[in-house]
This record gives structure tokens, sequence and C-alpha cells, in this order.
């Protein structure tokens, strides 16, 4: 699995997204995901889920250094003590001594942009969190937080797929050399019937979603967490990193309308 180097961290460029995965259901899906090779978990405070992430990595066995896990503080959370509990919390229900990537999960309109990174770089400077990042930061808000306040971001997480472009972002991302983690890869699970995607897929003798994938880690300074609580998917999924598409399906690729953002909450800044 090829990695990328970033902050000082190593990120395997795909991961397990766990949104709408809890309890029992998500502690089988991270075991049997850590089973097929995978080493880089995404969670969130919101996803109600970290516990079961947690359990999930003490039964595998796994030794830390090998395992990368992300987590993210919930809007409501932005305040520096408020900050403090989430991560606190976090690191309890997921019985670790500390993350490797700590984001900011959403921008909020009344947020202290200063205040929330000086927080997160001690978070950082105390080796709880191996790195910081953010979350659904726009072009605007990527710039002051690159340009001004001149904190060290070690990727933003955004939702991105073939059904949706972020050219301006991803621009901005590769010249600063920040990671754009992609989430959604499969268009929440929707890329799988594109019928543009299972003509390509058909050729190479790969599915669908499998193609959205690779054309996302086909992308220079761009990682992915799909979401796939069956082992065939997750299985899948991997197996997508052996797929070789060519110019022409790039080209199918790019003529798919890029206009379908499917995450996107009222309580967040517009995004362009
Ligand atoms: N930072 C943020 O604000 C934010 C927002 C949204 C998501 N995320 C992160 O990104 C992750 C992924 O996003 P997502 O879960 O919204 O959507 P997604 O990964 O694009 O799609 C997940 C759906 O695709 C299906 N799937 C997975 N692999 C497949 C395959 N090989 N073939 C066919 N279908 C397949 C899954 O089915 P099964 O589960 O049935 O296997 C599930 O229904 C989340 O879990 C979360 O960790 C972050």
């Amino acid at each position: 699995m090829e990695h990328l180097q970033t902050q000082g961290i190593s990120l395997p460029r795909l991961g397990l997204g766990t949104f709408r995965m809890q309890g029992e259901v998500c502690r089988a899906a991270v075991e049997s995901a850590l089973g097929l090779g995978y080493r880089h978990i995404d969670t969130a405070e919101m996803y109600g889920n970290e516990d079961a992430v947690g359990a999930a990595i003490a039964a595998s066995g796994m030794a830390r250094k090998d395992l990368h896990v992300t987590t993210k503080v919930w809007h409501e959370n932005l305040a520096p003590d408020a900050i403090r509990r989430a991560f606190d919390a976090s690191l309890k229900k997921l019985k670790l001594d500390r993350v490797d990537l700590y984001l900011v999960h959403w921008p909020s309109r009344n947020m202290n942009l200063p205040a929330i990174f000086e927080t997160l770089l001690k978070l950082k400077q105390e080796g709880r969190t191996r790195a910081i990042g953010v979350a659904n930061f726009n072009l605007a808000l990527l710039k002051t937080v690159v340009e001004e306040i001149r904190a060290p971001i070690a990727c933003n997480q955004i939702e991105y797929h073939v059904m949706l472009d972020q050219t301006k972002v991803a621009r901005y991302l590769a010249a600063k050399s920040i990671p754009l983690v992609a989430y959604a890869p499969l268009a929440q699970g929707r890329a799988a019937s594109d019928e543009t995607l299972i003509s390509i897929g058909r050729k190479h003798g790969a599915s669908a979603a499998q193609v959205a994938l690779k054309w996302l880690l086909d992308q220079d300074g761009v990682a992915a967490i799909p979401k796939a609580s069956r082992a065939e998917s997750q299985r899948a999924n991997l197996d997508a990193l052996k797929l070789k598409l060519d110019d022409e399906d790039r080209k199918a690729i790019a003529a798919l309308p890029k206009d379908k953002r499917f995450v996107n909450p009222g309580f967040a800044p517009a995004w362009d």
C-alpha cells in the first residue's frame, strides 16, 4: 500500500471510512478490514462509533505503530476547552494514548480559527495527536489557515468523487503539498451503478466502484476512505489499487457531470 508523507505522518492512501456504522456492525467491519490489510481507519466523535473502532483495534493485537487512526472534533465543540474535552473523550473511547490525525470535522460560522489551531497544536506538542488537519474547508478558509495562521495541516478531508468537481481546492492543496483525503469516494455507493463506470470496468474485468476509486487514487496527493461494511466490498476496494485505467477511461470519466455534492449541511459556511 502506498503512503502519503505529510507533516511527519505516513498516511496509507486507502483507508476504511466508518460513518453510519456503530456497535457490533462497526467492530466487525473494522476487524475484518484490519485482517484484510487496511492500516488506516477514519472515525469521528460524531459517528458515535469510536468505542467500537477501539474495540476492534484492541482485538486485532496490531502494533500501534503499524496503524493510522484519524478522528475529528465536531463543529459544536470548537471552543478550546470543548476541543480538549472532546479529544479526551475520543482517546478514551478509542482506548489509545494518541491518535495519528485529529481534524476539525466541519468549520462553523462563528469559530475562532487562531484559538482552534492553538489548541490543536498544543495537543500535537503534547504527543497526543501526531498531526492535525481540517475537513470540509473551502478555498477561502484553507487560505486563512495555511497563509495567515500558518497551521501545519496534514490534510483537508473533503467530498470528492467522479461526480463532483474539486479542481479549485485540489489545485491549492497540491501547490502547498497538502494531501486531499477524499470522503464519499464512491459517491455514497452511487458510483457502483453508473453506466459509464460499469462499461469501463467491464473492459478491465473490474467493478464500477473499483473504477471510481482508482480514478481518485491515480491522482497525486489524493487518499480515499471508502466505507464498506461487507468483507467482499472491503477486499474489492483494496483490489482496485491493481486496476490500470487508460486515457480513454479518464476521458470518459472527465466527461461525467461533476456537480453532485451529496454532503452539505446547513450549519457550515457555504462552499464557494
Ligand atoms: N469529514 C466529513 O465530513 C465526512 C463526511 C462524510 C463521510 N466521511 C468519511 O468518509 C467515509 C466514506 O464516505 P461515505 O461512507 O459517506 O460514502 P462512500 O464511501 O462513498 O460509500 C459508501 C457506500 O458504498 C458501498 N460500497 C463500498 N464499497 C463498495 C464496493 N466495492 N462496491 C459497491 N458498493 C460499495 C457501501 O456499502 P456497504 O457498507 O454495504 O458495504 C456504502 O453503502 C465515511 O464513512 C466517513 O469515514 C467524512
